[in-house]
């Protein structure tokens, strides 16, 4: 008996069953992708300017469900590319748009608050689907910020400076540095600066800095002083000073500006004025700036400035901290959006804010 042609049959039986094999994958995974495509671009409506970009996203993430954010009102109206979430934040499965065709399949709509300039007719209409949640944004403080009663019982989350916001977004943060290296300031040839364009003489900075000014020479830039400063020359100027006068506008928890962020970054020493010190602590070390509040007058302040320009050792204590951390200062506002994107992605609560304004304004 020969075993040849049994042993040539099962050759060929064995890669058929292969061949099949093989197609069987190929439909499986062609059918898998067609699937998880269409789920994400189930988000787009019929006609869209935007088909282009979400293609795009839907093409990068692997996830099933693309979670999508309007902004209804683009911030001071000013336009911004907010497609940038994975590229920029890795924060993956996002599509941010400003284009109001997507209302309808936005999981979210974000608002402006100074945007909605007290007429709620500039808010959405239309019905708001069951899944959509309104996320009320605002960066200014409640002193500059118009309170709207209509906003009572309407949006689902916060997303502002305070640190009790459902979404919390500080001007700038403290991070650790990539290296640990002593820092060097850059030169100085001034010792104390200020830069502002909106004065007021009821603002409490106004008088600190009307009877501090008696006792040190203060450098003033900015519109306030009818001395504008460019751009270009801002941050050279800023850290050509020994101290910066970080004061805020206002006075209220959790407002800490770019006021502040801004010399920290540059290496210069804010002096502030704004929240209480321990405040101040719970967003940088407290060794990297002086507080108004740690002296019984401006004099005294002045005093203690003009000490620390005699004394460079203990000048140099303010950047001690810089060993070990460093300065990120926070772009407005593409990463805001994205991080209510992430924040959406994240949590699935049921939630309405019923007296927005009494938390804010009161
Ligand atoms: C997304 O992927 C599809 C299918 O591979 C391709 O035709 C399309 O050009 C891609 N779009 C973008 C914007 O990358
Ligand atoms: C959203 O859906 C509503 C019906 O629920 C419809 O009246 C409206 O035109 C739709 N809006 C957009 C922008 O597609
Ligand atoms: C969002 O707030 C609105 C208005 O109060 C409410 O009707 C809606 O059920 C809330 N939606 C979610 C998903 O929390």
């Amino acid at each position: 008996m020969s075993s040849k042609p049994s042993g040539s049959l099962h050759k060929f039986l064995r890669m058929v069953l292969f061949c099949v094999f093989i197609l069987g994958c190929f439909v499986t995974i062609s059918l898998m992708y067609n699937i998880s495509s269409t789920t994400c671009l189930n988000h787009l409506p019929e006609s869209s300017d935007s088909t282009k970009s979400i293609q795009h996203v839907c093409n990068e993430t692997n996830d099933k469900k693309m979670t999508t954010v309007l902004i209804w009102l683009w911030p001071f109206g000013e336009k911004y590319d907010p497609n940038v979430c994975s590229s920029n934040f890795n924060i993956q499965g996002c599509f941010v748009t400003g284009d109001r065709n997507f209302y309808n399949k936005s999981d979210g709509v974000v608002i402006h608050h100074r945007d909605i300039a007290g007429d709620l007719s500039n808010l959405p209409k239309s019905q708001r689907p069951l899944f959509q949640k309104w996320i009320w944004m605002n960066f200014e403080s409640p002193s500059n910020s118009d309170r709207l009663p209509g906003i009572n019982n309407l949006f689902n989350l916060t997303l502002t400076y305070r640190r009790d916001s459902d979404i919390h977004v500080s001007y700038g943060s403290i991070v650790a540095a990539d290296t640990v290296e002593d820092f060097v300031p850059p030169s100085k040839n001034k010792l104390v600066c200020w830069i502002v364009s909106n004065w007021s003489p009821n603002h409490a900075r106004s008088k600190y800095y009307n009877e501090l000014r008696n006792h040190v020479k203060i450098q003033t830039y900015g519109r306030a002083f009818n001395n504008y400063i460019s751009d270009k020359d801002y941050t050279p100027t800023m850290s050509s000073c020994k101290f910066y006068l970080s004061f805020e506008n206002s006075i209220h928890k959790d407002y800490i500006t770019e006021k502040l962020y801004n010399p920290l970054y540059v290496g210069t020493v804010p002096v502030v004025l704004g929240t209480t010190r321990e405040n101040y602590e719970n967003f940088i070390p407290r060794d990297a700036f002086i507080h108004v509040d740690d002296f019984e007058s401006p004099k005294e302040l002045a005093d203690y400035l003009l000490l620390l320009d005699k004394n460079q050792e203990m000048y140099l204590g303010y950047f001690k901290w810089r060993r070990h951390l460093k300065v990120k200062r926070v772009d407005f506002w593409a990463g805001h959006t994205c991080k209510v994107c992430d924040y959406l992605r994240r949590n699935n609560e049921y939630k309405v804010i019923n007296n927005l304004n009494k938390w804010y304004w009161d």
